[in-house]
C-alpha cells in the first residue's frame, strides 16, 4: 500500500521530494517500488530523495550505513539521480538541504519500540530540528542485530520532530506484534514528548498503514 501511495505520488508530480525510512519494515515497499520502476516504468529521475537520519560517523561506503541499506534496497536499482539523494551529516545544513528543496512532499516514517521517530528519541521536543542525538539503550539493543560482532555507534543525525511535522503528508508503517503496544500509545494514548510518535496525531495529513498484529491493541 506504502508503495503505491508513492508511485501514484511520483506519477502526480515527477519531482516529489520524499522522506523515506530503513528499518525492517520498509523492506517490502521498497521491493515494490524497485518492481514499479522494471515493470511499470515509475520514473525517479526527477524524485528528491531526503532519508530520515544516519548513523553519526559512519561514511557512505560503510556496510552498516543507512546510505547503503538505502542503495542495496532502492536506489541501486531505480533511475534516481545520484544528485538528487540526501542523507543528513550536520542537522543545520540538512535543515537548509530540505528548505532549498521546497519541503518534504511525502514522508514515510516508521517507529521504534519506545516510540521514537527517526531517530528521535523518548524525550525528544516536539520543536527540535535536524542534529546530532545520542541513541537509547533499547534502540541500541534493537539495532545490534545488524552490526553482529561490530560496534555499533551510539549517536546519529536525525531530522527533528518539527522538520519530520513540516512535511505535507506523512504515511507511517509499523508491523508486528512487537509494535502494537507501541503502535496504541502512538495513536489513542496522549499526546506527550515522552513517546515521540504521539506527535502524529496533531498533523494534518498522516496514513497509518498496519499489518494486523502491529494494530491489534489499537482502537479505531
Ligand atoms: C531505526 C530507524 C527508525 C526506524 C526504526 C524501526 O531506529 N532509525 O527510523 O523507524 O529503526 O525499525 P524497524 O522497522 O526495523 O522496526
Amino acid at each position: 500500500m506504502a508503495a503505491e501511495l508513492i508511485a501514484k505520488a511520483i506519477r502526480v508530480k515527477p519531482n516529489l521530494t520524499l522522506g523515506l525510512p530503513t528499518g525492517n519494515t520498509p523492506i517490502g515497499m521498497y521491493e515494490d517500488l524497485v518492481r514499479a520502476y522494471r515493470e511499470k516504468n515509475l520514473d525517479w529521475s526527477g524524485v528528491r530523495t531526503f532519508n530520515l537520519d544516519e548513523y553519526a560517523g559512519l561514511g557512505p561506503e560503510d556496510p552498516h550505513s543507512y546510505r547503503m541499506y538505502m542503495q542495496r534496497h532502492l536506489f541501486d536499482h531505480v533511475n534516481v539521480s545520484p544528485r538528487n539523494i540526501h542523507f543528513p551529516v550536520e542537522g543545520n545544513a540538512y535543515e537548509k538541504e530540505i528548505r532549498e528543496a521546497g519541503g518534504i512532499d511525502l514522508l514515510i516514517v516508521g517507529i521504534g519500540t519506545n516510540g521514537h521517530i527517526a531517530f528521535n528519541e523518548p524525550g525528544a521536543s516536539f520543536t527540535s530540528r535536524s542534529r546530532e542525538v545520542i541513541l537509547t539503550a533499547e534502540t541500541i539493543a534493537n539495532a545490534q542485530q545488524h552490526f553482529g560482532s561490530n560496534t555499533m555507534p551510539t549517536r546519529a543525525v536525525t531530522m527533528g520532530i518539527a522538520t519530520l511535522l513540516d512535511s505535507r503528508h506523512i504515511v507511517l508503517l509499523a508491523s508486528g506484534a512487537s509494535k502494537a503496544d507501541i503502535i496504541r500509545r502512538a495513536l489513542n494514548g496522549p499526546v506527550t514528548e515522552a513517546v515521540p510518535a504521539t506527535v502524529l496525531q496533531t498533523h494534518p495529513n498522516v496514513i497509518a498503514i498496519l499489518d494486523e498484529a502491529a494494530a491489534a491493541g489499537s482502537k479505531f
